[in-house]
C-alpha cells in the first residue's frame, strides 16, 4: 500500500476496543456465570480468535459487532473442543487461554500462524508445570504448538524474569483453579486488565506493587463490560498529531489505565502539547478524550519500570523520536525481540531505509532526532505495530513510502487507515 506526505491532519477520532480488555472480557465472560454483554468489542482478528476458540468449546457467543454477547457456563462449563483451537496470530489467546485450559477435565491442541509458532512459550510453560500442570510444546522447541491435559492444580508464589501481563495472567487464571492462594511478583507491573475485571466477576485479587495475589472462589458472576479505547492505537494520532506541522486531533475515548499510559507521559516528558480531558470512571478502568497539537520536541531516555507500560507503542515513540532535537535512547526492552515481529530489528532497518539515524542495540535503540525522512518501500513482517508506525513515519516524510503487507492492520486496528485518511490533508 501507498503512502504520501499530507500538509497537515486536523479533527477527531473516536479509537475502537481495547485488544487486551476484548480478550479478556471474552475469556473471564466464558468461565463466569450467566451472560455477558460486551460493548466497543474490538473487531479485530486476534480477539475474533478468542471468541472461536471459546465457542468450540460449547460457549454460545452472538458477535452483532456493537455488542458481543457471552453465555457463561461457569468456571467448569467449557466442553472439549473436537479440532485443534486455532489462535492464529495472538500471544494474548496462547497464553491466557493456556491458563484456562490446565484446569480443565479434558485435553486439547493449540496452535496458529508462523508468527505464533515462533513466539517464546516456555514463560507460561515452566510456570504452569510448577503447578502442576501437564502443558508441552509438541515440537519441544517450548514454541507453538501446545498440547494440554488438564489436571489438578496446586497454588504457586512465582517470580517473573519478565515483566509481562500475558505470564501474570496465564498464572492468576490458573489460580483460579488451584487449591490455595497463588501470587506473581514481575520485575515491574505490567498491564492489570487481567486483576480489574477478574475482581469486577467476583475474584479475590489483591495486589502490592508488582506482585499480584488470588484466592479461587466458588464461582464468578456475568458482567457489563464496556470497553474503553485502546491506547496502543491512540498512540498513533497522538505522534501523527505532534509530529506532523499545524496539526491538532481530539482523540476520544481513549483507556488511560496508569499501566498502560507510558506513551502520554513519554510526549509529555519531550515537550508535547498535549491535554488530557473529560475523565470518565468504567468497571475499574479510567478513560479520557485527549488533545494533541502539533509541538516542538527533544528527545529523552525511556529505561526501567515505565518499559511495560508502552511497550507496544515503542516503534511508533521511534518514529516520534526521529522528529525530537537531540538523542532519545529506549533501553530495557529486549521483550521487543519477542514480539509479532523483532521490533528492535524491524523498527532500526526501516528507519533506516527512510533516512533517520537509528542504532540497534542489545535491549532497545539509540536515535539522534531532526533528520528529515524520505519513502521507503517498508518491510511489516506482517506486524501490524510496524505496519501503523510507518504508516504516521510517511505522513512527514518527502515521496512515496511503500508498505508491505500493509493489511496486517487487520490484527488489532481493521479500520486504521479510514480513520488515518478522514483526518490527513
Ligand atoms: C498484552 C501484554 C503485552 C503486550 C500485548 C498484550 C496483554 O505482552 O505486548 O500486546 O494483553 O496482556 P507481554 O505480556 O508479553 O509483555
Amino acid at each position: 500500500m501507498e503512502f504520501n506526505k499530507v500538509k497537515n491532519i486536523r479533527g477527531q477520532v473516536t479509537i475502537p476496543g481495547d485488544k487486551s480488555i476484548s480478550h479478556r472480557a471474552v475469556m473471564i465472560g466464558s468461565i463466569a456465570k450467566g451472560t455477558t454483554e460486551v460493548t466497543n468489542f474490538l473487531q479485530g482478528a486476534d480477539c475474533l480468535s478468542t471468541i472461536d476458540c471459546f465457542q468450540k468449546m460449547g460457549i454460545e457467543i452472538i458477535n452483532n459487532t456493537d455488542t458481543v454477547t457471552i453465555k457463561g457456563k461457569g468456571l467448569h462449563g467449557l466442553t472439549k473442543p473436537s479440532s485443534i483451537l486455532d489462535v492464529g496470530n495472538s500471544g494474548t489467546t496462547t497464553r491466557l487461554i493456556s491458563g484456562i485450559l490446565v484446569a480443565q477435565d479434558f485435553n486439547v491442541q493449540l496452535n496458529g500462524d508462523a508468527s505464533i509458532q515462533k513466539r517464546p512459550m516456555k514463560r507460561i510453560i515452566e510456570p504452569l508445570s510448577l503447578m502442576g500442570a501437564n502443558i508441552k510444546s509438541v515440537n519441544g522447541n517450548d514454541c507453538t504448538p501446545l498440547e494440554i491435559t488438564g489436571s489438578p492444580l496446586n497454588a504457586i508464589h512465582y517470580n517473573s524474569k519478565v515483566a509481562s501481563a500475558q505470564v501474570k495472567s496465564s498464572i492468576l487464571l490458573a489460580g483460579l483453579y488451584a487449591d490455595g492462594i497463588s501470587s506473581v511478583t514481575e520485575p515491574y507491573l505490567s498491564r492489570n486488565h487481567s486483576e480489574l475485571m477478574l475482581n469486577a466477576y467476583g475474584a479475590n485479587v489483591t495486589s502490592t506493587n508488582a506482585t499480584a495475589t488470588i484466592t479461587p472462589v466458588e464461582e464468578l458472576f456475568a458482567q457489563k463490560i464496556d470497553v474503553p479505547g485502546d491506547i496502543s492505537s491512540a498512540a498513533y494520532f497522538m505522534v501523527a498529531g505532534l509530529i506532523v506541522p499545524n496539526s491538532e486531533i481530539l482523540i476520544k475515548n481513549v483507556g488511560i489505565n496508569p499501566t498502560r499510559d507510558g506513551i502520554i507521559r513519554v510526549c509529555q516528558a519531550m515537550g508535547a502539547n498535549i491535554e488530557i480531558m473529560n475523565e470518565k470512571q468504567s468497571g475499574g478502568e479510567t478513560t479520557a478524550d485527549i488533545l494533541v497539537k502539533s509541538s516542538s520536541l527533544h528527545g529523552i531516555t525511556i529505561s526501567g519500570e515505565i518499559i511495560p507500560t508502552l511497550i507496544d507503542e515503542i516503534p511508533v515513540i521511534a518514529v516520534l523520536a526521529c522528529f525530537a532535537q537531540g538523542q532519545t535512547v529506549i533501553k530495557d526492552a529486549a521483550e521487543l525481540k519477542v514480539k509479532e515481529s523483532n521490533r528492535i530489528d524491524t523498527v532500526a532497518n526501516n528507519l533506516k531505509n527512510m533516512g533517520a539515524d537509528i542504532t540497534a542495540t542489545e535491549d532497545g535503540l539509540i536515535i539522534i532526532g531532526g533528520e528529515s525522512l524520505h519513502g521507503a518501500i517498508i518491510e511489516s513482517h506482517m506486524d501490524h505495530r510496524i505496519a501503523m508506525s510507518f504508516a504516521i513515519a510517511s505522513l512527514v516524510s518527502e515521496g512515496t513510502t511503500t508498505i508491505n503487507d500493509a493489511e496486517c492492520v487487520d490484527i488489532s486496528y481493521p479500520q486504521f487507515y479510514d480513520d488515518l485518511n478522514k483526518l490527513s490533508k
